[in-house]
């Protein structure tokens, strides 16, 4: 089945209240649901009422006590229908019925982990837990008892504030739970089993007192300590940034290691994927840390955007995903380094948004059908999603936006909204016309525009022409043209900004120019000097300009702009024009030659002693495989790609290393580890100098050393990557995988790290270490963690091991794929995504691909979530 958003109709039945009681058992867990419900007015008093179920067993239904009649009773396979039901009074349906939590490996609905009970709603987890008309737009109050083995389950927790626990006899007990805000399904949680937990408080800007709790496996409450800190921190940043306070007397978060996803925002009960609440020095890295904080604050920022104000259907997912990934960028930004933020936020977009704009697996930001909504909580509906929500508050500055989003969360609190709901708001609050805007939400595929410039010293006049479109993608083949908005800035030689005394052509407003036609000249007067265009400052839009900058310009910029990360954008510009050179060379079998200026421009902006070291490490970073690929496009190598990308690595560390070398030694850290950005970019950037330095010298000693050194996760796990991927046949390599191996061989999250520094090793070779490693101790095809670090990170972070040449990295993902696929198909359609860009490849893996993907269509049992990827993979 196709859902469209244009069939979108109310329910006809509302439900007024939830009440639920569970009495749990790992075999069959009884659950007893009686919903308060009245027929919508209007609504025909002989409509049936049709509740969604999915694995449930029925036990019985009744209404207002009384059972109904069988024949009013219908199992439609994927739900129940009932008929004859009250037609103009509320009425009270209760449904009981069975399910067995033990046997769920699909981890939706309510399923075990390590002995523990929890759940996983979103979006269509409730029907397997009960019957109920499960759709984001029914909205209810909710009341749950759970009943337990004290034994085993001594904490039994759900969504809002504990009224009520006692004793039942024959070692079981039980609790009652309250959420008094009107939720739709998939915000129900419920959490049962034996953990440890790590307490703190919050007191609101009203002066609430919240109590905070996060709940780990017992004796890991101390590496929840960051988790808190960062929560904390969440609470106060969205009273002090968007006026929004928390809403119920406590909060908590439950750590689970089979999770699906990386987090779930259930009101007042949040769960996560231990991946991303437990951190010590000794176990995470930098880069964890930094996604544990944004990952408890995106979910926290939900509480107001997601739960408060909900979405009517699916297909406004981005209304709550996009809105959220802005709020917890901001949030991030604000809490390390703004432009160091940024550089990663757009690395992270164009690495996985802009591919899946660009290939058969496409979408709008707000998509208009779907088979499988699992499939859409995707880069787009997340990172595009963002960067609307970016523009937006681009075009109405920061005074505009807040208005618009107070009267937001003010008009629809309480409600189902729509994505017409919230752009009206910004309209209304400032009288902005978004008319063209809203484009952004329906319009998928990444906008190209096309630029160039003149200046003409005669008359000072500096004129730049701009064209653009929209490629076409899957059932949208003709585009509109859309509102575009870039900052920009004319950089004069002396690397001062240009002040036309007019612009004609195109709207401008601050450093915003506004493309809203086709194409558009856009003339600036009293230009005196040569000026640069530094254009997409901040990377405003998220669109590819095609613009044919001479390398000095890009030198220019990348030295004097005013902006770091439009610096940062130029040089990343410039390291791309020539790798692609670079790869054209290696494939043509010539030698890889790198531009002199590159290397010194890189060198001089790593010595800039005004720029922070988490930007110079930025700085040095050159654009990775995949993306040389993307930018190339077509019939790709992925074997030159990496050649000539290692040539020009090895070219720039050994012209620099005189000055790396000098640099890297500055860049201690002594004492103890913190994970503050300051010190973690002082890290990076002497990482980034390690690698770099390792190549001159071709030698692993650094690493070796380095390794032997390490007192801490980040500084352990960069020289095992520099030695795995660098250095694989090295005794040093095989040396520090097995000490890692032997240090943390009971710590699964940090072997997830030594499954993932070998699965990326570059190289034919790996598909069989891949293979190997699938066999030994450490690897469960159960748990989704295991999954993604082994095979998801094989296949989405080894372009050469992947694509092999003769298809055998194909083969092994569908084996695999259809593997997980009976027991997981949300794992198993995600990791099948990793075949996307199939069609750029070159003849030969292009065919292996294909017959990959023929041999997964033609396997007799899919789930809807691998056939939808599949059928879509093949067709686009
Ligand atoms: N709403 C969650 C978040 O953004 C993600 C839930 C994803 N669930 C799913 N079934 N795909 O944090
Ligand atoms: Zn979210």
């Amino acid at each position: 089945t196709t859902f469209q958003l244009s069939d979108y109709r109310e329910s006809d039945f509302i439900v007024d209240a939830v009440d639920l009681t569970f009495r749990l058992d790992p075999e069959r867990t009884e659950v007893v649901s009686t919903l308060t419900v009245r027929r919508r007015p209007g609504v025909s008093p002989d409509a049936p009422f049709v509740l969604d179920g999915d694995e449930v067993e029925l036990k019985s239904v009744s209404v207002d006590g009384q059972t109904m009649a069988e024949e009013d009773v219908a199992e439609t396979g994927n739900g129940l229908r009932l008929s004859n039901l009250p037609g103009q009074a509320a009425f009270s349906l209760t449904i009981t019925s069975e399910i067995a939590p033990e046997r769920n490996t699909q981890l939706m609905g309510l399923y075990r982990s390590s002995g523990v009970y929890t759940t996983q709603c979103e979006a269509e987890g409730f029907r397997r837990i009960t019957f109920f008309p499960d759709r984001p737009d029914v909205l209810a109050v909710y009341t749950t008892r759970i009943e337990a083995d004290r034994e085993s389950a001594p904490l039994l927790l759900a969504n809002g504030n504990c009224i009520e626990t006692g004793d039942l006899g024959e070692g079981r007990h039980y609790a009652v739970w309250h959420d008094p805000h009107p939720k739709p399904s998939y915000l129900f949680a419920l959490v049962a089993g034996d953990l440890g937990v790590l307490e703190d408080d919050f007191t609101t800007a009203s002066g609430r007192e919240v109590a905070l709790k996060i709940y780990v496996e017992h004796g890991k409450e101390a590496r929840a300590a960051y988790a808190m800190d960062s929560l904390k921190r969440s609470m106060r940043w969205d009273e002090e940034r968007f006026g929004r306070e928390y809403d119920l007397d406590i909060f908590m978060i439950v750590a689970v290691s089979d999770f699906n996803m990386g987090a779930m925002e259930n009101k007042g009960l949040n769960v996560f994927n231990d991946k991303y609440v437990l951190a010590d020095p000794e176990i995470a890295t930098d880069a964890d840390y930094a996604n544990i904080e944004a990952i408890i604050a995106h979910e926290y920022f939900h509480n107001w955007t997601g739960n408060r104000i909900t979405c009517r259907d699916w297909f406004q997912l981005c209304l709550k995903e996009g809105l959220t990934v802005y709020r917890d960028h901001e949030f991030s930004a604000d809490q390390r380094s703004r432009p160091v933020k940024r550089i990663a936020e757009v690395r992270l977009l164009k690495a996985h948004q802009f591919p899946e704009d660009a290939g058969p697996l496409a979408h709008p930001v707000r998509p208009d059908r779907y088979r499988e909504i699992s499939n859409f909580y995707t880069a787009t509906v997340y990172e595009k999603g963002s960067e609307v929500v970016r523009m937006i508050a681009t075009l109405l500055g920061e005074d505009g936006f807040r208005k618009g989003m107070d009267l937001y969360f003010d008009r629809h609190d309480g409600e189902a909204a729509t994505i017409e709901d919230f752009l009206a708001c910004f309209e209304d609050a400032t009288g902005f016309d978004l008319g063209q805007f809203r484009l952004w939400y329906d319009q998928a595929g990444t906008p190209v525009v096309s630029v160039s410039t003149v200046w003409d010293p005669g008359s000072r006049r500096f004129t730049a022409s701009f064209e653009q479109s929209v490629p076409a993608t899957p059932g949208q083949a003709k585009k509109d043209v859309m509102h575009i908005p870039l900052r920009f800035g004319l950089v004069l030689p002396d690397g001062s900004e240009a002040e036309p005394t007019s612009v004609t052509g195109a709207r401008v407003t601050d450093d915003v120019l506004h493309l809203t036609q086709r194409s558009q000249t856009v003339q600036f007067d009293g230009v005196s000097a040569r000026p640069v265009l530094s254009l997409n400052r901040g990377f405003c839009a998220p669109i590819n300009v095609h613009f044919e900058q001479a390398p000095a310009d890009l030198a220019h910029l990348a030295r004097h702009e005013s902006d770091p990360f439009a610096r940062w954008q130029a040089l990343n510009a410039y390291a791309m024009r020539v790798l692609v050179e670079a790869v054209a060379k290696e494939r043509a079998g010539g030698t890889v030659d790198v531009d002199p200026a590159l290397a010194e421009t890189m060198i001089a902006t790593a010595e800039d002693e005004t720029l922070e070291p988490a930007f110079r490490a930025q700085a040095l970073a050159l654009p990775g495989e995949n993306d040389i690929a993307r930018e190339i496009g077509n019939d790709i190598d992925p074997d030159a790609i990496f050649a000539a990308r290692r040539a020009v690595q090895t070219v720039i560390g050994k012209t620099g290393a005189e000055i790396f070398a000098r640099l890297a030694d500055t860049m201690e850290t002594p004492g103890a580890y913190s994970p503050d950005a300051a010190s973690a970019g002082k890290r990076a950037f002497r990482h980034a100098l390690m690698t770099y330095l390792s190549l001159a010298d071709a030698s692993p000693a650094r690493a070796n050393e380095a390794f032997a050194a390490a007192d801490n996760m980040t500084d352990l796990s960069q020289p095992l990557l520099l030695l795995a991927h660098f250095f694989p046949e090295s005794e040093g390599a095989n040396a520090a995988l097995a000490t890692f191996e032997e240090r943390f061989h009971d710590t699964p999250l940090v072997i997830d790290k030594w499954l993932s520094a070998q699965a990326t090793a570059p190289g034919a070779a790996t598909l069989e270490r891949v293979r190997m490693l699938m066999e030994g101790e450490h690897f469960s095809r159960s748990n989704p963690n295991r999954v993604r670090a082994l095979i998801g990170a094989f296949a989405a972070g080894n372009p050469t091991g992947f694509n092999r040449a003769d298809g055998a990295g194909f083969a092994f993902l569908a084996d695999e794929v259809l593997a997980i696929d009976g027991r997981n198909p949300q794992v198993a359609a995600r990791l099948l995504t990793t075949m996307r860009s199939w069609r750029s490849l070159e003849e030969g893996r292009r065919r292996h691909a294909r017959a990959a993907l023929e041999r997964i269509a033609a396997a007799d049992k899919l789930s809807s979530d691998v056939r939808d990827i599949v059928d879509r993979t093949l067709a686009g």
